[in-house]
């Protein structure tokens, strides 16, 4: 979260005060949720969005709207948040984990390596901000028939080529949650453009929602099931509709530093990971890049000695899935998740170091800032 002020504070004081927290309130009510949704929808350039109570539930909302059994298998990145793994396992899928690209995201090519006959689907992750190869994996769903889901979590208001994240897949999974661009402490978002599938998700998300009036003549492509509970509040609501109104300030902030920084490291041929779309990217974070992990991390030590915020992946074990595979083995038991398939993925991560754009600097303080990584790298 990066904005967080007195409209935040006055938009719940209201709904507090109304003490009005439930969000179904008849068929053409638009209170706070309601009216996130569709300005969210807008802003992405979908038909359909849908608050849930976070990412993971995004994610759970988009998988399991497509009714997949445990023979049905997700092809997903070796580097995502262990949520991405987990949504598919609880949507009763099995994961099927591939290699990062050079640039961090999930690799076209392993994707279509690993298809097999019972692959479903493809989830993107837009890791740290970046968009995946959109245009690769577009093509690959397209002539191999799979649906192509996009986690957004750490990426909302990106695009790629010219299309927001979330939107060039047949779904897209956001996370409201406190680490992320925008939040309401802990939510998600789940879009779509598909009637059928926004229906689903609408039975996931709250399973009484097909008795109430709010919903209930909205099943006119899909018969209702029993659902979950992902509901959220007025209140998550009401503090999104603020936050979203600063999506692309916050966007244009992050991108001018990232510029700078950028601009300074590699007038100084510092190797930064590239983006599959520059322009796109949200600016949240960039990578540096070191010929070898050793290297990675006697830079890493330098960085600490002058106070320097580098994040190696070690400091991430939820974001390497050689960390959680021992949860994924003892649920699908019998499946291969070998640390050996992902050594492409251990040496990309392990030879790069995060570093975050500084959202809170002035331009002059990013530009110094900017200098000093450059200066104790070159040392
Ligand atoms: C890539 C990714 N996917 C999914 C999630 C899950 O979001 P949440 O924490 O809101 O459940 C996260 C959260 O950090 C994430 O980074």
């Amino acid at each position: 979260m990066y904005v967080t002020n007195e409209d935040d504070v006055k938009a719940v004081s209201e709904i507090i005060l109304s003490r009005k927290y439930f969000r179904n309130r008849g068929k053409d009510f638009i209170g706070e949720c309601r009216q996130f949704e569709l300005d969210f929808a807008k802003t992405m350039g979908v038909n359909h969005a849908l608050m849930v109570t976070s990412g993971t539930n995004a994610l759970i909302c988009a998988l399991s709207a497509l009714e997949l059994s445990v023979e049905d298998e997700v092809i997903m990145p070796a580097f995502t948040f262990f949520a991405t793994a987990a949504a598919i396992i609880n949507s009763k899928a099995t994961p099927v984990i591939v290699n990062i690209d050079e640039n961090l995201t999930i690799d076209p090519v392993e994707v279509l390596n690993a298809i097999t006959p019972r692959t479903k689907a493809i989830v993107a992750v837009h890791m740290d901000g970046h968009p995946c190869d959109m245009r690769s994996l577009r093509k690959i769903a397209d002539e191999h028939h799979l649906l192509l889901i996009e986690d957004v979590a750490q990426a909302c208001g990106g695009s790629f080529e010219g299309k927001r994240l979330g939107s060039i897949g047949e779904m897209g999974c956001f996370s409201f949650n406190v680490d992320k661009i925008l939040s309401c402490g802990e939510g998600g978002a789940f879009t779509t453009n598909d009637d059928i599938f926004f229906q689903r998700a609408l039975c996931i998300q709250d399973a009484c929602c097909s008795f109430g009036p709010t919903f209930r003549e909205a099943f006119t492509k899909v018969q209702p099931f029993i659902g979950q509970s992902m509901r959220v509040s007025e209140l998550s609501g009401a503090l999104m509709n603020v936050q979203l109104s600063r999506l692309d300030q916050i966007l244009h902030a992050l991108r001018v530093r990232k510029k700078i920084m950028l601009d300074v490291l590699r007038a100084d041929e510092i190797d930064i990971v590239s983006s599959h779309d520059e322009a796109g990217d949200c600016a949240t974070s960039f990578y540096l890049r070191f010929p070898s992990a050793p290297e990675a991390n006697q830079q890493l030590m330098k960085f600490v000695e002058h106070k320097i915020v580098a994040i190696p992946i070690s400091l991430r074990p939820a974001h390497a899935c050689w960390q959680w595979m021992h949860l994924l083995e003892k649920e699908r038991p019998g499946r291969a998740f070998k640390k050996t398939a992902f050594l492409t993925s251990i040496d990309y991560l392990t030879s790069t170091l995060k570093i975050n754009v500084p959202f809170e600097m002035d331009l002059d303080e990013v530009r110094t800032y900017a200098e000093k990584i450059s200066s104790i790298i070159r040392k």
